[in-house]
């Protein structure tokens, strides 16, 4: 506080701002003037009006938020949070916005976010706000974070995004966005990118540089086509893949190995066949694995059954046919799911006809010599040929 009560002092000359005194054009009735506003920075002056005029559009406030945005106080209204800017040490600006749960309606951000110059942080998932993104977000030097998620905004991707050099977290799920994502995105230097539940309808593109991305979930859109062989490189140090609900198809890759710090991999409820390749028994930091809801056919590689975090391996409604013992040990303790599947001997499976109508197209993967590959050292499962080849790119 008395940072803020000395530059208030040393500030006050120039950053008096009166407000009011529109009333000229209707004569007759002299409008009482309001108490002259007194805003403890420049920056702030700045911004006091943008946020008097998003005040204005905003449809509904079941939580009475916007009753606290009056007064000199930006610092104080509910939701803004202020902090010295990177530039200016001894200046004091608007920050940061965390309307979370607000339940906030308004037809658009156009105008207010764009017009926050030293905004680091915008969290406001879960309003009602819609609309689409304004290209002049790209010239925001310091946002950071953007979180807009679980709106109802629609639209195209917002492209600006791409030129956001300061931008690391990018939370745009739950939205109505549609069409598809510029495959640049994926390389820049985000660590979160959640676009899962929008209406994204794309193939997933191939060929990408080396990015940074820990979190993507990419869930609950229409990606469609195979999962890149190029994605290792791209994508080496995820920690959670989310690919489920979508319309993936093709052969896992065998690169899918080379994805070293997976704790998560969810591709469930896609088109996606072949047999999983050995490689995933590779990823020694897995605790979830599903692939349930695809086309997945062939036996359950005891490597992957074998990797010591697996807590849930969901393979429920493929098409497998045969499980060996380490697997089987799985099922016995609830963290291997293979109903619905074609082996004989197991409860809870297709039927006889089911499987045989499935079987009787001819089912074939590009690239199968890579499907028994090993791109690491297992002591029980690698030959010693395989663990030479070490790191070595796929051989085909
Ligand atoms: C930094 O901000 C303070 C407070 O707004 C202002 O008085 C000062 O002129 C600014 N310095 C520069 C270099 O802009
Ligand atoms: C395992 O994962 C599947 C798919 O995500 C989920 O439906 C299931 O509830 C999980 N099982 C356990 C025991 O956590």
């Amino acid at each position: 506080m008395s940072c803020i009560s000395i530059i208030l002092a040393i500030v006050t000359f120039n950053t008096i701002l009166i407000l009011g005194d529109k009333s000229s054009n209707i004569p007759p009735v002299p409008q009482p003037t309001p108490p002259p506003l007194l805003l403890v920075d420049q920056r702030l002056s700045v911004v006091f009006p943008v946020i008097q005029k998003f005040k204005n559009i905003i449809t509904s406030d079941p939580l009475g938020v916007t009753k606290t945005w009056t007064g000199s106080d930006i610092c104080k209204y509910r939701g803004f949070y202020c902090d010295n800017p990177p530039d200016n040490k001894t200046a004091i600006a608007l920050a940061s916005i965390d309307f979370n749960g607000f339940q906030l309606s308004a037809p658009s951000l156009d105008g207010f976010l764009d017009q926050l110059p030293d905004i680091a942080l915008f969290h406001a998932n879960s309003n009602f706000f819609t609309g689409t993104i304004s290209p002049n977000i790209a010239k925001l030097p310091y946002l950071y974070e953007l979180d807009i998620s679980n709106n109802l905004f629609s639209g195209s991707f917002p492209n600006a995004i791409l030129g956001m050099n300061s931008l690391n977290f990018l939370d745009i799920r739950f939205n109505l966005f549609a069409g598809s994502v510029p495959p640049q995105l994926f390389t820049k230097d985000l660590d979160i990118l959640f676009l899962n539940n929008n209406n994204f309808m794309q193939r997933l593109p191939d060929n990408l540089e080396k990015s940074h991305i820990i979190l993507l979930t990419l869930a609950n859109n229409k990606f469609f086509g195979p999962i890149p062989r190029g994605i290792y490189k791209a994508l080496s140090a995820l920690t959670e893949v989310l690919f489920l609900n979508n319309l993936l198809s093709g052969c896992l890759p065998y690169e899918l190995g080379f994805l070293k710090e997976a704790i998560v991999f969810d591709a469930g409820n896609n088109r996606l066949t072949g047999p999983i390749p050995f490689s995933l028994g590779c990823l020694g930091k897995l605790e979830v694995l599903n692939f349930a809801g695809n086309y997945l056919y062939g036996m359950v590689p005891e490597v992957v059954c074998a990797l010591g975090n697996l807590a849930n391996l969901s393979l429920s409604d493929n098409y497998f046919i045969h499980v060996g013992p380490i697997c089987r040990g799985l099922i016995k303790k609830g963290v291997l799911d293979l109903r619905k599947n074609c082996i004989p001997d197991l409860p809870f499976q297709r039927t006889v006809f089911e499987c045989a109508a499935f079987f009787a197209q001819p089912r074939h993967c590009p690239y199968m010599p890579t499907h028994r590959f090993l791109p690491c050292w297992l002591p029980h499962f690698s030959s010693p040929s395989s663990a030479l080849r070490e790191m070595a790119p796929s051989p085909y």
